[in-house]
């Protein structure tokens, strides 16, 4: 077991953005994670103009120096100055003026890679749920994160989607996930404070769901097998919720043993359950934003042998 671990420890420490090594995988990880907090803080309920300085300094200046080093060809570093055109353009319109130097920098990267901007999606709360009956390709298309929440869902429609994506296959069958689900206000409250991905509509949610996976039901060489499984069924509840007309949107669990420890004194979650995500749960409002969120081309994901 210790031999397993070292194993994949090692191969983490090698090649994790954490490592001193420098690569254009992690570059371009850095900036997608980066102009994705852009993306979202303008669709934000109560967006505050002027947002995230440091923020769009840094991402310049990342930008820039990716430029320097691999060029400006990447779909994924084109679209993260889509972005910063976005921001611009939006300020530009609420009439709101930029500081001089974000103004400059902004500008002279623009100049160098020109752009159209992005564009947020606006949704109402009609078209969003319009697709739930609609062939696979469609109903998919039309799940986004929701980070905007108006009124409640009901027990009813949690249960029902459990229930449905119960159907998520699993290693031997052994379903060894758990969905807990947080009704109480201040509990949820409580809950999202240890959290690091809700500031700015974490407090608009309904329920909280916490997925998580329990070790009782693992051997050894499956270690990473945990996350295989909750993944899986992460997805597939993620869909189900969607078609129950719960709006959600996952939250990283990527935290440091003392929050773990602090969310475990918050709630009953057994010490053997290994907490997975958070999944923030609503209804939506008549009309809100969504992070375009671009993916990849299949030229870039597929990989033929
Ligand atoms: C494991 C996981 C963790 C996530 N954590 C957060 C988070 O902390 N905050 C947030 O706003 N979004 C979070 N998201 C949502 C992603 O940003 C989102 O799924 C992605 O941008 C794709 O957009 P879409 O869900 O609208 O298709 C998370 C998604 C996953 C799968």
């Amino acid at each position: 077991m210790r031999k397993m671990f070292r194993y994949d420890q090692g191969r983490f420490l090698k090649h994790s953005p954490n490592s001193r090594a420098t690569t254009k995988e992690g570059a371009l990880a850095a900036i997608i994670m980066t102009y994705h907090v852009v993306e979202k803080g303008l669709t934000m309920p109560d967006m505050r103009l002027g947002f995230g300085r440091e923020m769009i300094l840094g991402l310049v200046e990342s930008l820039n120096e990716f430029a320097d080093k691999y060029g400006t060809s990447e779909a994924q570093f084109i679209e993260a100055v889509r972005v910063i055109a976005e921001y611009k353009k939006i300020h530009e319109e609420a009439s709101f003026e930029l500081d001089e130097v974000r103004s400059r920098v902004i500008s002279a990267l623009l100049s160098r890679v020109p752009v159209e901007p992005s564009s947020q999606i606006e949704m109402t709360r009609e078209r969003y749920w319009a697709e739930l009956d609609a062939p696979f390709e469609a109903f998919s298309a039309s799940r986004h994160s929701v980070r905007n929440f108006a009124g409640t869902v009901s027990l009813e429609q949690i249960r029902s989607a459990v229930a449905l994506a119960n159907n998520a296959p699993s290693a031997c069958n052994r379903q060894y996930v758990r969905v807990h689900c947080v009704s109480d206000r201040e509990k949820i409250r409580e809950c999202l404070a240890l959290q690091n991905g809700n500031r700015g509509f974490g407090h608009l949610a309904d329920k909280l769901l916490i997925l998580t996976a329990d070790l009782r039901s693992v051997w050894g060489v499956e270690r990473n097998d945990i996350f295989t499984n909750a993944g899986i069924y992460l997805m597939n509840l993620c869909y189900a919720l969607h078609k129950n007309k719960v709006a959600h949107c996952m939250l990283n669990w990527s935290t440091p043993p003392l929050s773990d420890k602090k969310l475990r004194k918050l709630l009953p979650i057994s010490e053997a359950e290994t907490v997975v995500v958070f999944i923030a749960c609503g209804d939506v409002p008549e009309k809100f934003k969504l992070a375009s969120s671009p993916r990849k081309s299949v030229e870039e994901t597929l990989v033929l042998h």
